[in-house]
């Protein structure tokens, strides 16, 4: 069966989540967002800047459990989470903070892992060493060290120069295509949504809920053309939610 068609890896059915603050009301941040990703799938959650996105995917890392609603992870749920800013361990080199996150992990898989994402060079630097694109690698590395059933990932390209953030995302895709790991890949870049995934979760602004559901045929293979009606369509989709809010 094909990874879209797949039984339900990752279902979300969030009634409210709240951000409590010292001296002010509560922020809401989500209100009934429903999603729900096969097994195998890349799915990616986009919206705009500020909506929930990193609200939402902790509560799925159950880095927070206080919100309503319900989450359900794929079965034994090992998670794998880079975060938008790759908190590598600073007084650790690359190859200890991907042991570290994983240590059921064999060096010999450590060193296969590294050399996977183009590390191994830098397997004995400090994460001070290194820039943000390949910071970012080595958060993917930890992340895979795990053997995750499920993947986050939170902005992984952002605030890369454009030749680098392709080359992540070319990366990344290729990991989606060969390990088949259900993904799911936070970002505000519809481009990026539509180059690495097979369904993608538009969001409205805050308190965010999914405003529309789209399947990317050929996923991580569209071409060129197809990719720019589908980014059309979706912008459409998100400028008629944004009417139909303003009724
Ligand atoms: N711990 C917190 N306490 C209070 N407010 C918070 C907290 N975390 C997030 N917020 C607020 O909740 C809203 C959603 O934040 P979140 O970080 O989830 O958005 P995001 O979509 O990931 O944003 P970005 O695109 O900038 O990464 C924002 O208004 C943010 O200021
Ligand atoms: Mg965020």
């Amino acid at each position: 069966m094909s990874p879209a068609g797949g039984a339900a890896a990752l279902d979300v059915a969030i009634t409210a989540k709240d951000h409590h603050r010292a001296g002010g009301p509560p922020l809401r941040a989500l209100e009934n967002l429903r999603l729900v990703l096969p097994m195998g799938a890349a799915g990616a959650v986009v919206g705009p800047s500020g909506c929930g996105k990193t609200t939402l995917l902790r509560l799925i890392a159950g880095l927070d459990r206080d919100f309503t609603g319900r989450i359900t992870l794929p079965a034994h749920g090992r998670l794998g989470m880079a975060f938008q800013e790759p908190r590598l361990l600073p007084w650790r080199n690359i190859q200890d903070n991907v042991a570290i996150a994983a240590p059921e992990a064999t060096s010999q898989e450590v060193a296969a892992l590294l050399d996977e994402l183009g590390l191994s060079e830098h397997a004995t630097h400090f994460p001070g060493e290194l820039s943000l694109g390949l910071a970012r690698r080595a958060a993917l590395a930890r992340a895979l060290a795990v053997k995750p059933d499920l993947l986050l990932l939170d902005e992984p390209l952002v605030s890369l120069d454009a030749a680098l953030a392709r080359e992540l995302r070319d990366r990344i895709a290729a990991l989606i295509d060969e390990r088949r790991i259900t993904t799911l890949i936070v970002t505000h870049d519809l481009g990026e949504a539509i180059a690495l995934a097979d369904k993608i979760f538009l969001l409205s602004p805050r308190p965010a809920h999914v405003l529309a559901t789209l399947d990317v045929p050929a996923p991580r293979k569209l071409p060129r053309a197809d990719a720019e009606a589908l980014q059309a369509q979706a912008l459409e989709t998100l400028a008629s939610a944004r009417r139909s809010a303003q009724k």
